[in-house]
């Protein structure tokens, strides 16, 4: 039995416009690390905390990663305690799925120290009481694909069932993260409880149409359909500039640009020939509002979370 490991969760974009709450893909930008080591003092500790985001909950119960190895643990019947220490390499509040990739990299590598380890679902399950910690709600869109891989359909909560959905080949996806902080629970918050029926339909036809899409690789359908009616319009006040930064990734091709998650991050599947294009005119958006802005062109991540180490 080994008492070391160290596993890598890569960052993921949630909703991908048309599956709110059960919709993601993890892409191959960037992402958490998380070590986790046997100790003799019973339960889980976080060691340490360094990278991007350092003013993270020490305590256990409070920490995404945390909660989610405590929930392993037990789960388990171990004995004995485990020891974290993150090192956050997504931005906090960026809508990259950093408290899932944490989550979903803290069960990963206490996986790797028990004697039978738990399969994916379960650890699915133990990374979902994590993400609880940090948004106040149980979604799996940022934490199925982080674990699984690719684009990811999650059926159900209390039985979650995962579909890997095809991305056409050659498919990358443009991240620009603003300079700004937008708390999951807020952009969550002010949702309306209520749908009208026609935007219900319209939404409805997109998801169809753009897994169509995917599972035939029929761009032209993907980009027809590539297109939130129901919950983008909601947040896209609190992003500054945003209706301009998805003209200004439409217009340079994209098949679709929407809100990564609950944002400020904005993202678009783009074929490899625009992508740059869409980039510049993106990152130049959000400059004329004043703010500056990470980026990133990434290939859709295939693997999901792996111990490394
Ligand atoms: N589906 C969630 C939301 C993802 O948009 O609120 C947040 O990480």
């Amino acid at each position: 039995m080994i008492d070391k490991a160290t596993a890598f969760a890569p960052a993921t974009v949630a909703n991908v416009a048309v599956g709110f709450d059960i919709l993601g893909h993890a892409v191959q930008a960037i992402g958490d690390t998380v070590t986790a080591t046997r100790s003799a003092e019973p339960g889980v500790r976080i060691r340490s905390i360094t990278g991007t985001a350092e003013d993270l909950p020490l305590e256990a119960a409070r920490n995404t990663a945390g909660r989610a190895v405590m929930t392993l643990w037990e789960k388990a019947g171990m004995d004995g305690g485990v020891e974290l220490e993150i090192v956050k390499g997504i931005p906090l509040k960026s809508g990259l799925g950093g408290s899932a990739a944490s989550a979903v990299g803290g069960v990963v590598a206490a996986n790797a120290l028990l004697p039978s380890p738990l399969d994916k679902l379960d650890l699915l399950r133990c990374a979902m009481t994590g993400e609880e910690v940090a948004s106040g709600s149980v979604h799996v869109d940022n934490i199925s694909p982080c674990l699984f891989g690719g684009l990811v359909l999650t059926v159900g909560i209390d039985d979650p069932r995962i579909k890997q959905i095809p991305v056409p080949p050659g498919v990358h996806c443009v991240l620009i993260h603003p300079h700004m902080h937008l708390a999951t629970k807020e952009a969550r918050g002010l949702l309306q409880a209520a749908v009208p029926m026609s935007e219900f339909v319209w939404q409805m036809a997109n998801l169809a149409g753009f897994l169509a899409g995917c599972y035939s690789n029929d761009l032209d359908v993907i980009r027809e359909a590539f297109q939130d009616v129901v919950v983008e319009p909601q947040r896209a006040s609190l992003i500054p500039g945003f209706a301009k930064v998805r003209e200004a990734a439409m217009a340079a091709g994209a098949l679709g640009c929407s809100i990564s998650g609950a944002g400020p991050t904005v993202f678009a599947w783009c074929e490899e020939a625009q992508a740059e294009q869409a980039k510049r005119d993106m990152i130049a958006c959000f400059a004329a509002e004043g703010l500056d802005s990470d980026s990133w062109i990434s290939a859709i991540e295939p693997v999901g979370a792996r111990i490394i180490g």
